[in-house]
């Protein structure tokens, strides 16, 4: 999405004025907003949430959220797109900076995942195929799957909606984050090799054959995200040597044999849960994005808590939200403009929000 620059005398407001001025515009629209922050997000945007949450979270926060008409929402544009589908017509949703994309959600366009359906469909049948998005992925892929049977899910849920899947058809077809699927698979008890196939968009057929497809339970698109992506076993192994009481937690975005290798693993809210209700003393390693990792530590001083990777891996898409983009929407609305409304069209919205809802219904 394209984001226009900002008036220039934002450009030149330092932090404190840049603060002074969100505090004013959020008191000045009073109850009227609501800033949702997603746990990626920078401490100097964070401190701004009326609610904190992971996807999940924020998106039923979002469908409870009658009163307020304003939502903020400080985090990235597919959750953005979430909380317009899950929110009514008369609320409006406001996305800071439009540039704040998810290159994980891009890995997936309608086109390829309609392609790759219809060859599903030619070599093995789709009647008893299930598809399911990660909340990840455009509102269209969203009305996609809502048109077709499948339900949304986050990676909070992705076991109970996958469960559902294979309780309602045959196969399911899984996408955009191979990660999230393999590892919720396993969990499930399938096999990576036996039951699950890597549907690659870049390749005739996806690069498989219609027996593989055949046999497979799960088919997985080849997408991933790429801050999680740079975990590795080699990190865990280093931090088990230099800390031998540490406890490794990881976000299930991460490959399978790293899932494997840490002690625990599970969505951002789980991370942040399991550290705190731990004992002071307690030693973290955690592979997840490290503004959250680094705020966990300011929160909890008591306990040791680093990232697992030693080159810091901030999500370059969600630190976009940088609070004179805050400042400026604040701003904007308190002078009775909307900028930067996320506004899904009407058609996608209906199966979007059969998706979704379904999600919302399983979990
Ligand atoms: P959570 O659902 O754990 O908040 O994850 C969202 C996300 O985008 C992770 O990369």
């Amino acid at each position: 999405m394209f984001q226009p620059p900002l008036p220039p005398h934002y450009m030149r407001m330092g932090s404190d004025e840049t603060a002074e001025r969100i505090a004013r515009a959020r008191s000045a629209l009073g109850d009227r907003l609501v800033i949702l922050g997603h746990h990626y997000q920078r401490d100097e945007i964070i401190r701004w949430a009326d609610y904190r949450g992971d996807s999940l979270k924020l998106s039923q926060l979002a469908a409870a959220e009658t009163r307020a008409e304003l939502f903020v929402f400080c985090g990235v544009h597919f959750m953005a797109e979430s909380a317009d589908i899950l929110t009514r017509d008369d609320q409006v949703v406001v996305l800071p900076n439009m540039s704040a994309g998810c290159s994980l959600a891009d890995m997936a366009k309608l086109s390829d995942v309609q392609t790759a359906w219809d060859a599903i469909g030619s070599a093995v049948g789709t009647a008893r195929t299930v598809p399911i998005t990660y909340v990840n992925s455009a509102a269209n892929l969203k009305a996609f799957v809502g048109k077709h049977g499948g339900a949304c899910c986050t990676s909070t849920n992705a076991r109970k909606v996958l469960d559902w899947a294979l309780a309602a058809g045959d196969k399911a077809f899984f996408f955009p984050d191979q990660h999230l699927g393999r590892n919720t698979a396993v969990a499930m008890g399938l096999d990576p090799d036996d039951d699950m196939v890597l549907w690659d968009p870049a390749l005739p057929m996806g690069g498989t054959t219609p027996e593989v497809l055949r046999k497979a339970r799960i088919i997985l698109w080849k997408g991933h995200c790429s801050v999680h992506q740079r975990f590795t076993v080699d990190q865990i192994a280093r931090a088990r040597a230099e800390h031998p009481n540490v406890r490794v937690i990881v976000h299930p975005e991460c490959a399978l044999e790293v899932v494997m290798a840490a002690d625990l693993y599970g969505s951002t809210e789980y991370i942040i849960t399991q550290v705190r209700n731990a004992e002071p003393g307690s030693v973290w390693a955690v592979g997840t994005e490290v503004n959250l990792v680094n705020r966990l530590q300011t929160e909890m001083p008591d306990r040791t808590v680093f990232c697992l990777d030693p080159i810091v891996c901030p999500c370059s898409t969600m630190y976009r939200i940088h609070p004179r983009y805050l400042a400026w929407a604040l701003e904007s609305l308190v002078e009775g403009r909307i900028v930067n409304r996320v506004r899904v069209p009407d058609d996608v919205k209906a199966d979007a929000r059969i998706s979704l809802n379904r999600m919302l219904e399983i979990t």
